[in-house]
Formats: C-alpha cells, structure tokens, sequence
C-alpha cells in the first residue's frame, strides 16, 4: 500500500484568465488548455498540466492535485475517506477522488491524467569548479528570456487546524516529515516539510509543507532547468515589470536556491533548483522559526510588496 507519490497541480481562482496567463508565461508556463471559465498551464516535463486558474472571485488558492501510483492507492484512501472515484471531468482526464483538508483546501487524489510529448529544452550547463573542471573546450551560452519551469515541487498550505492537518497529509495520505520548525517551546511545530512515503526511493525534501496560519496556498515552487535558468528568468521578470517577493537565495531547510515572485493577485510563486532529495532514512530536524533559519544565504524579504501591473506589451 501507498500514499501519495507526488503533486500533480496547483489550483487557484482568480478574476481575469488573460492577465494570469501573460503572467504565468512569463514566469516559464506553457498554455496546456483554456476554456471559457480555466485555464491549464503546463511545465516541459510530461505532466498534461500543473496549474490550474478557474475564473472568479475572490482571488485565492483553492487546492493541490497529488498523484498515486496505482488506481488500487486511489481507491483505498478514497475509502478512507468517504469520497467516491470520480472521472475528472477537466482537461488531462484521468480519475480521481476529491477530498477537502481540515483547513478547507481542495485536494484531488489523481490516477491516470494523460501525459504530454516533453517540451526539448537545453541541456543543463556543466559547471566548472575549484576542483574539477568537466567543461572542457564548450562555451557558456544561454539565452536570454523567461525560465524554463521542468515541474512542480511543492506547495506550501496554511491554516488555522495544524494538528488535524497534519494528520491528514501523514495519516491519510501517507505522506512522512522531513523537518518541522517551531516557535517557543520545541514542541510548538508551527510548519512541517512533508516528503512522499516511497520508502528507499528518493523523493523531493518536501512535496507538501503545511504551516499555521490563515487558510490558502502560501507559496507553490516550480523547478527550473538549472541555475543560470533561474537567473535569467530572473532579470526577464524583473525587466517585465513584476512585483518580486524575496531572493535570490539559498534555503537551508529543503536547500533549494530559490527566487519568490508574485502573480498579479497576490498569490506567491517561487522558482526553485538543486532542492534536496530524501528517502525513509532521512533524520527530521526541528528548527526555529527564525529569518536566519529560513536561508543560507540571501538578500532580506522585500516589505510589503505591491501588485504591479505588467509593464512591458
Ligand atoms: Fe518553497
């Protein structure tokens, strides 16, 4: 028996597709599919879609897709929890269970959506270092332009019922905690990085986080194709116009170099590469939560930020 094995999509509502599509293609999405009333964004990898816009309002984060392996894996936790086996009735098909989280998000337990061709990307650039030197005779040359975003890593879910929560993503979905951070007393976990349970296989440091707070979608981290990837995707959003959160920089807990942007409602984004890969024998840690716990290395949060328009056609 399996849990969860990783996420699908995100899943957000907001009041005007076309302005969420511009953003998104400039962050490094791909149009997988839009309709009347939502729109699909895909990455290059061969996930039909992973982020979802439905038309309304208020602007917010509705849910996350997670996927299972096997349709036996969807039919045992749709038990559990009471839900029936659904065919999606959205774009990339597949069957699913629709289950709502103690904190009120929508998450889609999924089986079977269709894949897509993978988009062909560069390759990854090789790196010399001090030590080693495996670039031999090639040149450094990316272009310039949007990030190439290869898939989804994580989202980050918050809310008001942490306990309850956390027993939902561990207990039901058989997710395991990577790292917790607390406040005052240790035992005060106020966030917890969930990875998959696939036992000796490797899996992302976190696939879920969930964190105490006002219920919604704190931020979703999309892997870019490398380093470089992420610093030009950088400096196209930034001569775009677009209100940045926080980065560049390097996280401790997870260890990805990160770049945090936002939509044009308010919903966080980061770019994400060199995350951390965990299995059953990882070692949780318990953190503080403290700001020089949250980054290696990095320039302080920008305050307050604003929501801009785009500022380039
Ligand atoms: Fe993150």
């Amino acid at each position: 028996m399996a849990g969860v094995t990783g996420i699908g999509y995100v899943r957000y509502q907001a009041p005007d597709l076309d302005r969420m599509e511009t953003f998104l293609s400039d962050f490094g999405l791909i149009r997988a599919a839009r309709t009347d009333t939502a729109l699909y964004m895909r990455a290059t990898g061969s996930e039909h879609h992973i982020h979802i816009t439905e038309l309304g309002e208020p602007s917010r984060g509705l849910g996350v897709g997670l996927r299972v392996d096997s349709r036996e894996d969807l039919e045992r936790i749709a038990q559990q929890a009471g839900v029936a086996v659904v065919e999606s009735d959205e774009v990339g098909g597949g069957v699913r269970a629709i289950l709502t989280d103690p904190n009120g998000m929508r998450v889609d337990i999924v089986y079977g959506m269709k894949t897509v061709e993978p988009i062909t990307v560069r390759t990854p650039l090789v790196l010399n270092d001090s030590q080693r030197a495996p670039r031999l005779g090639l040149l450094q040359r990316p272009t310039r332009g949007a990030s190439h975003i290869a898939r989804l890593e994580h989202a980050v879910l918050e809310g008001p019922n942490f306990e309850a929560a956390l027993e939902f993503y561990c207990g039901l979905l058989g997710m395991e905690v990577s790292d917790r951070m607390y406040q005052g007393d240790p035992k005060n976990t106020v966030v917890a990085f969930l990875h998959c349970g696939s036992g000796q296989a490797y899996t992302d440091h976190h696939t879920i986080a969930i964190a105490k707070g006002p219920a919604g979608i704190h931020h979703c981290a999309l892997v870019v194709l490398d380093w470089d990837d992420l610093m030009l995707g950088h400096h196209h959003l930034k001569d775009r116009g677009y209100s940045h959160d926080w980065g560049v920089g390097r996280h401790i807990i997870g260890s990805e170099v990160f770049d945090y942007w936002w939509d044009p409602f308010g919903n966080r984004l980061e770019h994400c590469v060199d995350g951390d890969m965990v299995n059953d024998q990882h070692q949780p840690d318990n953190f503080p939560f403290e700001d020089e716990v949250l980054a290696i290395w990095s320039p302080p949060p920008n305050p307050n930020p604003a929501i801009t328009e785009v500022v380039a056609a």
